[in-house]
């Protein structure tokens, strides 16, 4: 039996992306506003649905620009939907778009809303830069001062250091690793070879590359007009390689432990710009407005593991308890779409799933959850090739699931995540 009965099921109606782009690149003049706005109103338009059958709209985003701290209602203001439907912006890190998502599931399954939009977005281009702590005082200082001597006053303080500003770190506050350094540890630790994360890198842009051939890509993806004239489309993911061959990827140096380490640029997910909005209904509701849904959820679980531990390895955690819920195995799963942040922590959560010694230590449970079938698994690549932008990747990977199902006309997938924080996340999906 599914976590939900079958007449309560949320359907997945349409989704769509814009292309993943390379930070700094392409999409640098956009904010995270003008990439939310841009999919949401695409969103509005392929469906045709009425802006004012719309309940809610919830985007997650994990670096959020203090001018739109709820970016979400700004999206929504922004494409034209009422301002009398609420809006609200979750942010879980890697995993917020699966947040959002959630919560407009839920939201659905309790008779709060008939149909949500739900997505993600991130603009790492436009990366919120802070001034220091001191620098900070003394703007807020000076603001209270009367007359320019008085404005002035508090920056007599000032030293050089005070004015360095204080970037946004991809790092644990617990443990201070970056994600990379994680990463690292989860390598040496599982016996992850650098030949190995290189591999799975390769296969990432190959399958990646050969997708973006196919015309069913295009449904996944907005043309995106991009400033200062507006004249050149973007079709397509800029970070993938169709020609990237193993020697390339060998001879990246390991940037996170120069010495020893084998995580490089090259194995990793680049940081990227992108947003993906997913439009969400009860079941009854798609059918009553005529839709043909991509899909829908059968169960979702979330999961979490001490920072201080193997930090990526989240996936290894809520994959049982979705698949549990969903009362179906992983090898029921016809796909399988993990988010790549590094090969070296896709490996080695599928290790995980595959080790009895996983299960009985870390899951108390007597057998494995079992190996994966790699022509399952990302058939269509992932992060790696295709981009991370932080907030959106949880709802890339649902729609890269749907559009799988569909194309392999087959019913059954398992999407995963795995989030700073030591957090996971899985959704069992089925298409009919
Ligand atoms: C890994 C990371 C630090 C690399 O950042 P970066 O150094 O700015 O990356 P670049 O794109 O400049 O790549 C560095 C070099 O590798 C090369 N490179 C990158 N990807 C490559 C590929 N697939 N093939 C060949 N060369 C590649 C670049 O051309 C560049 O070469 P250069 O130094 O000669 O110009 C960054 O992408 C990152 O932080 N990623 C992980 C994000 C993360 O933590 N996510 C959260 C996970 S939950």
């Amino acid at each position: 039996m599914s976590q939900y009965s079958n007449q309560n099921r949320v359907a997945i109606v349409y989704g769509l992306r814009t292309p993943f782009i390379k930070s700094g690149t392409l999409f640098k003049n956009f904010s995270s506003l003008d990439l939310g706005k841009m999919v949401c109103v695409e969103l509005l338009n392929r469906t045709e649905i009425n802006p004012i059958d719309i309940d809610k709209v919830i985007f997650g985003t994990v670096l959020p620009s203090i001018k739109t701290s709820n970016l979400s209602r700004e999206i929504s203001l922004g494409s034209g939907i009422p301002p009398s439907i609420p809006a609200f912006t979750v942010t879980s890190a890697c995993a917020s778009a699966t947040q959002a998502f959630t919560n407009g599931v839920e939201s659905v399954l309790s008779g709060d809303s008939e149909v949500v939009i739900a997505g993600g977005v991130e603009s790492i281009s436009d990366l919120p830069v802070l001034f220091s702590k001191n620098f900070r005082g003394m703007l807020l200082d000076s603001s209270k001062g009367q007359g320019i001597l008085q404005k002035a006053k508090p920056f007599l303080k000032m030293g050089v250091g005070d004015i360095v500003p204080d970037i946004p770190a991809i790092a644990e506050r617990s443990t201070g690793l970056t994600m990379g350094e994680s990463a690292e540890i989860m390598a040496r630790q599982n016996l992850i070879s650098r030949s190995d994360q290189d591999q799975f890198a390769l296969r990432s842009h190959v399958l990646a590359s050969k997708l973006e051939k196919e015309d069913i890509f295009k449904k996944e993806l907005l043309k995106a007009f991009v400033p200062p004239n507006f004249e050149e489309a973007i079709y397509i993911d800029n970070t993938v390689q169709d020609e990237l061959t193993i020697e390339q990827l060998s001879s990246l140096k390991p940037l996170f432990d120069k010495e020893y380490g084998t995580i490089t640029a090259g194995n990793s997910a680049p940081l990227s710009d992108g947003a993906c909005a997913l439009l969400l209904m009860s079941e009854q509701k798609a059918k009553s407005l005529g839709y043909k849904p991509l899909g829908y959820l059968r169960s979702y679980a979330y999961a979490a593991v001490d920072p201080r531990e193997q930090l990526l390895m989240g996936p290894a955690y809520s994959t049982p308890l979705a698949l549990d819920k969903a009362d179906l195995s992983l090898k029921d799963m016809d796909l399988v779409e993990i988010h790549e942040a590094f090969s070296a922590q896709v490996l080695s959560n599928l290790q995980a799933f595959g080790s009895r010694k996983f299960a009985e230590e870390k899951l108390s449970r007597t057998k494995a959850l079992g190996e994966v079938d790699m022509d399952r698994v990302n058939v269509t690549g992932g992060s790696i090739a295709i981009g991370h932008p932080f907030g959106a990747t949880g709802a890339r990977i649902i729609l890269a699931l749907l559009y799988g199902l569909q194309r392999r006309q087959a019913n059954f997938g398992l999407a995963t995540v795995c989030a700073a924080g030591g957090l996971g996340v899985s959704l069992v999906l089925e298409r009919e």
